[in-house]
């Protein structure tokens, strides 16, 4: 085990503070102790909220440069939430150079960037594992365990929406999110999760049919300032065009199983919404992102009078709340940024050898075939919903 971990986190914006705080809360969760971290760097091109943000969070310093982090001998352990064009340049750069990666989803913009981080990876000594951050939700978890311990048994429908409202505002800003070509909108942004967490649940997708993307608002305006994450910021009259798609959705075929996947950023109302309903041979279940320690159930076979879904209120027993709350009692609840410090501890533990019995983060082969999935939906899409056969992941690891 290494003496210390020194941190940076590139990308100070909505994920790269998750990252930020995930780092200092992973170490208080779960046994056993990890080695001492130290909080080294928060990288970003904005200076003033790269050190705000390392301020806030206790990072000893900020550097504006990327470059900077990678050549640091100081830091081990880096996290790359960028924009996802700067994936590939930063995270290859950071392997080469012997740090662990934690990379955002999706892998890369483009599929083939994404094959060449893979191989890169393969190539590193260092840890290189994609933020994934879903799985680590206890009621997806939860979900997963009773379909694999046969409570609810084999998948044979999943039904899953992600409705997010942060354009449905024509007058929201220009951001690099709606930059890029077909498909690398919402199905990028929200579809990649939901294909992860299909495939958590139903097992591989082996093709996809009916997919379409559609562009509702075609011009945003610039902003007159910095854009982070979902902000609304004030903007100017000058407008761009939006390159990628407001809303997709498709049908996938599992190794077993059906499914039907949509996803918009314009569902005005539902700000952060992952939904779905997956049905299973002994009965189904049910969840909504924001009860993320709950899930619905339903189980066949009870009395045709009183049987029905029921209310589960996930509590400690159930995966990633015993030891992974400061106060782990039943209902204390759960919230979304506690993902982040899940899949933060189990990248920690994985970088310094530590078993703490958390499942691994997401590979790299796992974002490639993950963007194969969406590369998929959107060849369906520009071929008026034709069937498109997904690479197995068999041959893509
Ligand atoms: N897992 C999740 O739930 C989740 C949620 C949101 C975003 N993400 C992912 O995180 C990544 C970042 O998204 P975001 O919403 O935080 O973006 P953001 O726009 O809020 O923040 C990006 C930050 O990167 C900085 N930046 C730009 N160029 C840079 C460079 N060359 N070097 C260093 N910093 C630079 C910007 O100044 C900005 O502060 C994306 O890949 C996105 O898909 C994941």
């Amino acid at each position: 085990m290494p003496e210390s971990l020194g941190i940076a986190v590139i990308g100070a914006g909505m994920a790269g503070k998750a990252h930020a705080a995930a780092y200092r809360t992973a170490p208080t969760l779960f046994d056993p102790i990890l080695p001492k971290l130290r909080y080294v760097s928060i990288g970003d091109v904005n200076q003033e909220l790269g050190a705000a943000t390392a301020k806030r969070f206790g990072y000893e310093r900020t550097d504006s440069s990327w470059q900077a982090i990678v050549a640091a001998p100081d830091i081990d352990v880096v996290s790359v939430v960028v924009a996802n064009r700067l994936h590939r340049e930063i995270v290859e750069a950071l392997l080469a150079a012997g740090k662990h990666v934690l990379c955002e989803k999706p892998l890369s913009d483009g599929l083939e960037d994404a094959r060449l981080m893979a191989a890169a990876a393969k190539r590193a000594s260092s840890v290189a594992r994609v933020g994934f951050t879903f799985r680590r939700t206890p009621g997806i978890a939860a979900i997963r365990e009773l379909i694999q311990d046969g409570t609810l048994g084999r998948v044979l429908h999943f039904s899953g929406r992600y409705w997010t409202d942060y354009a449905a505002n024509p007058q929201g800003p220009m951001s690099w999110r709606f930059k890029g070509g077909a498909g690398s909108g919402a199905l990028a942004d929200v579809g990649s999760h939901l294909a992860y967490v299909a495939e958590f649940l139903a097992g591989d997708i082996r093709s996809v049919n009916g997919g379409r993307l559609a562009t509702e608002i075609t011009r945003r305006p610039l902003p007159l300032g910095s854009v982070i994450g979902h902000d609304h910021a004030e903007v100017s009259d000058v407008y761009e065009d939006v390159e990628n798609d407001d809303y997709a959705g498709f049908s996938t075929e599992f190794e077993q199983g059906v499914g039907q996947i949509e996803v918009s950023r314009v569902a005005a109302g539902h700000a952060n919404s992952l939904n779905f309903e997956v049905f299973c041979e002994n009965g189904s279940a049910t969840f909504d992102q924001r009860r993320p320690s709950e899930i619905g159930l339903f189980l066949s076979g009870g009395s045709s009078t009183t049987n029905g879904f029921r209310q589960v209120i996930l509590g400690p027993g159930h995966p990633y709340l015993a030891g992974g709350l400061p106060m782990d009692a039943p209902s204390v609840g759960f919230g979304q940024n506690d993902a982040f410090a899940y899949q933060a501890r189990a990248f920690l533990d994985e970088v310094a050898g530590v078993d703490g019995g958390l499942p691994l983060n997401a590979s790299f082969d796992d974002g490639v075939h993950n963007m194969e999935i969406l590369d998929a939906a959107t060849r369906s899409a520009e071929n008026d919903g034709a069937r498109v056969d997904v690479a197995q992941k068999e041959m893509a690891r």
